[in-house]
C-alpha cells in the first residue's frame, strides 16, 4: 500500500497554517488516493504512505500509521470515497452492495474510537441518494467532514484556553494534536491557543507508554510549532503535580458515554485520580462526534486491547525479561465525576453529568 516519499517541511503544503502553531498534517486527500504522514515513522523518518484503496485505509488505520480519534475517522471517510471510485468504476450496477465490504472493513480497523463509526455513518448516509457517478458526491462529504473537524478544533481551542489562567503550567497525556485530528488538534489545540494568547508557562508531555505517542508525536508538533515541551515518564506525573508545577492536565478522547464517562489513552484515569487528589483541574477536549449517548456509562464503552509485543518491546528491540507475559489495554475510562471541564466545539460543560451533555447534544 505504500510509496514512501520523504519531504523535508511536513507544512509546507499548508503555508497558512503557520500562523497560528499549527504546521502539521496528518491525512491528506490527493486526487486519486489518501496520503497520509506514517505516525510509526517518527520522528525520525517524516515518510508518507500513498493509500489507493479502502483497504490500506482499514491497513493503515489498524496498524496505527494514522490514529488518534478524528484523524481515524477522516482517514475512513476517504476510504469510503476511494472504494466508491473503485466499486463504481467495476460495475455501475452494484456498486452500492458491493462497497459494502469496504465499509465492513473500515469499521473493522479499531474499536474504541467511535469517531470512525461516525464518519462512516455520514458517508453511508448519501449511499441511497446518489445517482450516476458516487465519487464526487462523497468526496464532498469526507472534505466536509475533514473541513468541520479543524474548524471545531479552533472553536475548542479558544474555549478552552478561556479556563486557563495566565501563568499555568499544563500536562497532556498521549498525542491530541495535528495528528490525531485533521488538525490543529483538540487538547493539543487548546494548549496552541492558551500558548499563544500567553497564558502557558510550561507545556509537560506524559511520554505515554507503550507507544510513546507523547515522546514520539506530541514533543515532535510542539517542536515543529516553536512551542517549548518539556517530556516526563508517565510514572512522573503524580510527582510533577505534587511540585505545583501543574494547574491543568488536558485531554483528548476516544468515546464519550451518556453520563460524561470518557475512553481515552490508558493512563489518562490515573492523571484524573492524581489530578483530584492534588486540587488541579481536568479537563477533556473532544469534538461532538466523539460522543456516543447511545452508551449509557463508560462500562459500555469497548476497550482495544493490542499485542503484547508492544509492551514487551521498545522500538523493536525486546525491554522485558524473556518469558514474561503482558497485559496491553490501550485505552481507559476516567468517570465523569472526576472531570471538571468538557470542552467541544458546541460548547464547555463543567462538571459533566447525564443531564448536561443531553442538552449539549439536543438528546
Ligand atoms: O491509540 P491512539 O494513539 O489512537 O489513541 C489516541 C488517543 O487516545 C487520543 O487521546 C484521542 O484519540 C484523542 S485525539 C484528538
Amino acid at each position: 500500500m505504500s510509496n514512501h516519499s520523504h519531504t523535508a517541511c511536513p507544512g509546507q503544503d499548508n503555508p497558512a497554517a503557520y500562523s497560528s502553531y499549527d504546521s502539521v498534517r496528518a491525512v491528506e486527500w490527493r486526487e486519486d488516493r489518501v496520503r497520509l504522514l506514517d505516525q510509526r515513522r517518527l520522528p525520525q523518518h517524516t515518510e508518507y504512505l500513498s493509500c489507493r484503496d479502502a483497504a490500506a485505509v482499514a491497513q493503515a488505520i489498524s496498524t496505527m500509521a494514522v490514529r488518534g480519534a478524528p484523524a481515524i475517522g477522516i482517514a475512513a471517510a476517504y476510504g469510503v470515497v476511494l472504494a466508491a471510485q473503485q466499486r463504481y468504476a467495476f460495475s455501475s450496477a452494484t456498486w452500492r452492495t458491493d462497497i459494502e465490504a469496504d465499509i465492513a472493513a473500515l469499521a473493522c480497523s479499531r474499536p474504541t474510537a467511535v469517531n470512525l463509526f461516525w464518519a462512516l455513518a455520514r458517508m453511508q448516509a448519501h449511499l441511497a441518494d446518489i445517482t450516476g457517478d458516487p465519487g464526487p458526491v462523497l468526496l464532498a462529504e469526507a472534505r466536509r467532514i475533514h473541513d468541520e473537524d479543524i474548524a471545531a478544533n479552533r472553536r475548542m481551542g479558544e474555549l478552552g484556553a478561556a479556563l486557563i489562567e495566565a501563568g499555568s503550567g499544563v500536562l497532556t497525556h498521549c498525542n491530541t494534536g495535528s495528528l490525531a485530528t485533521g488538525g490543529y488538534g483538540t487538547a493539543l489545540g487548546v494548549i496552541r491557543a492558551a500558548w499563544a494568547a500567553g497564558k502557558v508557562n510550561n507545556v509537560y508531555a506524559d511520554e505515554t507508554r507503550p507507544w510513546l505517542q507523547g515522546a514520539r508525536l506530541t514533543a515532535w508538533e510542539l517542536v515543529q510549532d516553536g512551542i517549548p515541551v518539556t517530556l516526563i515518564a508517565d510514572g512522573a506525573a503524580a510527582w510533577l503535580m505534587r511540585q505545583g508545577e501543574v494547574r491543568w492536565v488536558i485531554v483528548g478522547a476516544d468515546r464519550i458515554a451518556a453520563n460524561g464517562d470518557t475512553a481515552n489513552k490508558i493512563g489518562t484515569y490515573g492523571l484524573a485520580l492524581a489530578a483530584r487528589h492534588h486540587g488541579l483541574k481536568f479537563m477533556v477536549v473532544a469534538p461532538a462526534s466523539t460522543f456516543d449517548t447511545k452508551l449509557r456509562s463508560g462500562a459500555d464503552i469497548p476497550i482495544e486491547t493490542r499485542t503484547p509485543q508492544e509492551v514487551l518491546t521498545l522500538a523493536g528491540q525486546p525491554v522485558a525479561a524473556a518469558g514474561a507475559s503482558a497485559w496491553n489495554p490501550v485505552f481507559d475510562v476516567t468517570p465523569a465525576e472526576l472531570i471538571d471541564a468538557l470542552v467541544t466545539e458546541r460548547g464547555v460543560v463543567l462538571a459533566p453529568d447525564a443531564r448536561k451533555i443531553a442538552a449539549l447534544m439536543g438528546v
